[in-house]
């Protein structure tokens, strides 16, 4: 049955197999390398890195605690990085003396990491490392290290697993490139 998001995409960029692939050797590699260290906490950015948490997180076989923040920095209806970002809910815990594995959708201009980051240091954490499922690193404006990312993308704009389009189709398996023309055309 075709979902409602049909409508607006353009093409399947990274497709379900693809993507759940890269995302278990992804958990393979954090395990491994992550092997031996202490009190390791994924902190998920919300909403977007939901889906690639919880699919992440069931891959990893060494042990490990979750927690969650939310950050914004789009406007309403905007599609690219105000550069101002908030914190719209914090972490449920203080991660001090802790090793952060902060878990990202996405990273298009880093503004948004960013400030996660620096915000993130002044809580004297013992490590802060980055997975982000996707990298759109032609838009890069800050300098920012990633330790782990599942694909590199173009600069188009994506939605699906966790990516929204105007705060839908989230729950779409796969991602996919947005038709924006569809979606203007749709406005109210
Ligand atoms: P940055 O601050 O420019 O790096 O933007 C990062 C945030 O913008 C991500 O966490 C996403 O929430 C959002 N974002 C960036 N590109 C896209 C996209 O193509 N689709 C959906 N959200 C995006
Ligand atoms: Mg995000």
């Amino acid at each position: 049955m075709p979902g409602a998001y049909e409508k607006y995409l353009a093409e399947v960029l990274i497709d379900e197999e693809t993507l759940q692939k890269r995302i278990a050797e992804l958990g393979a590699q954090i395990s491994q390398d992550l092997a031996g260290i202490d009190d390791l906490w994924l902190v998920c950015v919300l909403k977007g890195g939901v889906m690639f948490l919880s699919d992440l997180t069931r891959h990893l076989t060494i042990p490990h605690a979750i927690d969650f923040m939310a950050v914004t920095s789009y406007g309403a209806g905007a599609r690219e990085s105000s550069g101002q970002v908030r914190i719209v809910m914090d972490l449920s815990t203080n991660p001090a003396g802790k090793n952060l594995l902060i878990v990202e959708d996405i990273i298009d201009s880093g503004h948004t990491l960013d400030y996660i980051v620096k915000m993130l240091r002044t809580r004297s954490p013992k490590s802060i490392r980055i997975c982000a499922l996707l990298n759109k690193f032609e838009r890069r404006e800050v300098d920012i290290k990633i330790d782990y990312v599942g694909f590199d993308i173009a600069n188009k704009f994506v939605y699906g697993y966790g990516l929204d389009l105007d705060e839908r189709f989230r729950n779409m398996p796969f991602i996919g490139v947005a038709d924006l023309n569809a979606l203007e055309e749709q406005a109210p």
